[in-house]
């Protein structure tokens, strides 16, 4: 028993440890897609181009705006062609780059992947197959132009390569700096003292055995390993709440929907809480309101801890303090349809 618990004792103090870290410089880059300028700059094209969905009304960047927002879309759950809503709120695109896994339910091991979903979701961009899509994009000649000089093959023009330059404008999607980050690098004004009492509350009361960082969605991605089953975590951990009914948190089944195995039922992802300030509603569901209930919804179930108000702020000023440095973003000019 005792060497059990010192050795959990050090793994936890070594992860603490480990704990908190600025965000990186450069998510990882896949060996088989370098990044370079063009590639970036078609991906943005198609991020923003709504001709990637069925009716051409909907693109990436509406359920996921760079430009104004949180890169999120500010709504409980997001509204698709034909305004069809799905179940789940939508992430922010700035800096999956540097997750493990996509989705709530992390169902994708690469932003590559990711990518392939939405357009053929019939909730989201609705295509009928990934063959529409190429098909139409084929007939756009700016595209064929673009694909033929960051891809050069003699086919281009082919899903995996769609995916790809989606992929390299995503991974430009960073923010850096944030007050957290500064705090960390030695800028010891960077954080106020409310702030500064909610990182020790956020490590004392072990939200960052889950959240740890720099991500603080669990463990950073390592160039080629694919899926971290620790990533995962269940949700609501101690059930019976009164936040379940409340904010009906039982009532997706999590990771079960994707493997129908039991053990995945009520497992999710841990999600990364930079920005998180700027993406409300909260939860996969978008049932929570705001931060400061967020915050205590995941002490009651997943520490079984209430809060004092005090508490709850400190966390919260803490949290806003992720808010990095929002790059910039246009709307690209995108391709005519014909020339
Ligand atoms: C209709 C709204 C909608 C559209 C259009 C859409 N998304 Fe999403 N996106 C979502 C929702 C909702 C989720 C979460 C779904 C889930 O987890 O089951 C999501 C998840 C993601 C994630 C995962 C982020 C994370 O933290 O797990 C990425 C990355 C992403 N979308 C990128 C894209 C790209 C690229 C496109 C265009 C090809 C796109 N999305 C189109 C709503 C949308
Ligand atoms: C046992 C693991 C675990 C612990 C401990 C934990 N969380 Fe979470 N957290 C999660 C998971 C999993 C989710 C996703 C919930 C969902 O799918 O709706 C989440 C979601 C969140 C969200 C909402 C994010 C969003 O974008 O909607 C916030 C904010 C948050 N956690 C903060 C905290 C704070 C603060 C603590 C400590 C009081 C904490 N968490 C403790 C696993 C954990």
């Amino acid at each position: 028993m005792r060497i059990v618990a010192a050795v959990s004792l050090a793994f936890v103090a070594t992860t603490a440890q480990a704990a908190l870290a600025p965000l990186p410089a450069m998510p990882p880059v896949p060996a088989d897609s370098p990044m370079s300028a063009a590639k970036v700059a078609l991906g943005k094209q198609l991020f923003f181009d709504p001709r990637l969905s069925l009716d051409g009304t909907v693109s990436c960047a509406s359920c996921h705006d760079v430009v104004k927002g949180g890169g999120n879309d500010g709504r409980a759950t997001a509204i698709g062609v034909a305004g069809k809503t799905g179940s789940r709120n939508a992430p922010t695109v700035w800096n999956a780059a540097f997750l493990n896994t996509q989705f709530w339910d992390g169902r994708a091991a690469s932003l590559e992947e990711q990518a392939k979903g939405p357009m053929i979701n019939p909730v989201e961009m609705a295509m009928p197959s990934h063959n529409a899509v190429i098909q139409r994009l084929k007939k756009i000649p700016g595209y064929s132009r673009q694909f033929a000089a960051v891809f050069g093959d003699r086919d281009p023009l082919t899903l995996d390569n769609v995916v790809r330059a989606i992929a390299a404008y995503e991974r430009t999607l960073l923010t850096p700096d944030s007050p957290v980050d500064r705090f960390l690098k030695g800028d010891k004004q960077a954080l106020t003292a409310q702030a500064q009492r909610g990182m020790k509350l956020f490590q004392d009361l072990r939200c960052v055995s889950c959240h740890s960082s720099p991500t603080y969605a669990g463990y950073i991605t390592i160039p080629g390993a694919l899926f971290y089953p620790w990533n995962l975590q269940r949700f609501p951990f101690f059930k019976g709440s009164i936040y379940d009914a409340k904010y009906e948190l039982t009532k997706d089944l999590g990771r079960y929907e994707v493997t129908k195995q039991e053990k995945d039922k009520h497992m999710y992802r841990i999600p990364s809480l930079r920005n998180v300030d700027l993406t409300g509603p909260y939860m996969h569901n978008g049932k929570v309101p705001n931060l400061e209930e967020a915050v205590r919804v995941m002490a009651k179930t997943q520490l079984n801890k209430e809060l004092r108000d005090e508490e709850a702020k400190a966390i919260v000023a803490f949290l806003k303090g992720l808010t990095g440095r929002l790059p910039k973003q246009d709307k690209p000019r995108l391709p005519a349809d014909r020339q």
